[in-house]
């Protein structure tokens, strides 16, 4: 469900979800510093104005291509960067409003998977003392059951108990994300961004751990946000997908009803990319002009019109509104879902 700070566009109440996280207004500017007295002198507005929920239990695909702002999206909501404005509830806490010692308990609660597993493992440390840290951090279990706990880990991730002495080198790419998500599934975590978890691995491996995201997400309940740049790479595990674009959400929707109507021309465009059995008529793809501006002075009006094949006038001066088209379904173009 979509709220907007504009009253005229439908608020409505998470009806029959149980929302876990909702994100209103989230901006996030990145200030720019230059000159002699390295004062800031811009802003890149990586995430300008996002307004999402996720409800418990659900996963939310977040796709959008390089630069649209995911991962700030993704890191903001943790507190791994404080958002510059908006607010971020978490099971009924807003999280930009919690003090150290109150974080600390919200930490365990939600963890992050990386794209590179390698680069967020310490290769000189062996399995047992990454997962064991892990767990020590947030006190769980006993220093003489922790060995057990992380076999038991381990297991879960589809990965043998004797790797438990292993360094991270010593695994393949695939094994080593299988460790990544070992490590945040190790706190129990309610939710879990998985920042294009998938992006660095082959891809007859993607699908391998695509499944098992899957398989834990229904054995503990998880809720995720779930980034990739890949439309194809969301869809099986997303119950909804929001595409971004330059710091905006462009169309938000059930993973069917994006990938079968998508209402954005943007959307239009990622999806005729994707070779998609699904669809019965056969798009004609859309090749976007241009590069995706910079974030320091996006377009006036709609932010993708620069770069859209059915642009009008209109475009540049009117900030195009998230309008519903569908149930759950809504989309920030004046052409296509109106003003
Ligand atoms: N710490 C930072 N300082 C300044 N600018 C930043 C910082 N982090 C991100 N940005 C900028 O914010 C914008 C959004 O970046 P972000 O990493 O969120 O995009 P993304 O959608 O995750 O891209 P990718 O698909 O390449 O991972 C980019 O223009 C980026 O250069
Ligand atoms: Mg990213």
């Amino acid at each position: 469900m979509i709220m907007s700070s504009d009253p005229k566009v439908a608020e409505q109440p998470a009806k029959g979800r149980d929302q876990l996280l909702h994100v209103a207004n989230l901006k996030k500017y990145f200030p720019i510093r230059g000159g002699v007295l390295n004062r800031v002198v811009n802003h890149v507005k990586a995430v300008n104005d996002v307004t999402f929920d996720i409800a418990r239990g659900e996963v939310v695909g977040l796709v959008g291509e390089s630069g649209s702002g995911k991962t700030t999206v993704g890191r903001t909501i943790l507190r791994l960067e404080q958002a510059t404005e908006g607010s971020i509830d978490f099971d009924g806490a807003d999280i930009n409003r919690l003090n150290k010692p109150q974080m600390r308990r919200y930490r365990k609660r939600m963890q992050i998977v990386f794209q590179d597993p390698y680069a967020s493992l310490n290769p000189r440390e062996k399995i047992r003392t990454v997962l064991g840290h892990a767990l020590a951090l947030h006190n769980i279990g006993t220093p003489s059951d922790r060995d057990d706990r992380i076999v038991a880990l381990l297991e879960q991730v589809g990965l043998s108990s004797d790797y438990i002495n292993r360094f991270p080198h010593e695994f393949s790419g695939g094994q080593r994300q299988r460790i990544g998500i070992a490590r945040a599934l190790a706190v129990e975590p309610e939710f879990i961004v998985a920042d294009e978890p998938v992006s660095a691995l082959d891809v007859s491996i993607q699908a391998q751990v695509i499944n098992l995201m899957d398989d834990l997400r229904e054995k503990f309940s998880l809720t995720m946000l779930f980034i990739a740049h890949d439309l194809a790479v969301v869809e099986h595990i997303s119950d909804r997908v929001i595409v971004m674009y330059l710091g905006k959400i462009m169309e938000i929707a059930p993973t069917r009803a994006l990938y079968r109507v998508p209402n954005h021309p943007y959307t239009q465009a990622l999806l005729s990319a994707v070779p998609n059995p699904d669809i019965t008529e056969r798009k004609e793809r859309v090749i976007l002009k241009g590069d995706i501006p910079s974030p320091i002075n996006p377009p006036s009006g709609c932010v993708f019109r620069t770069r859209c094949p059915i642009a009008i006038a209109d475009c540049a001066s009117i900030v195009p509104p998230l309008k519903q088209v569908a149930p759950d379904h809504y989309s920030a173009c004046i052409r296509t879902a109106g003003v």
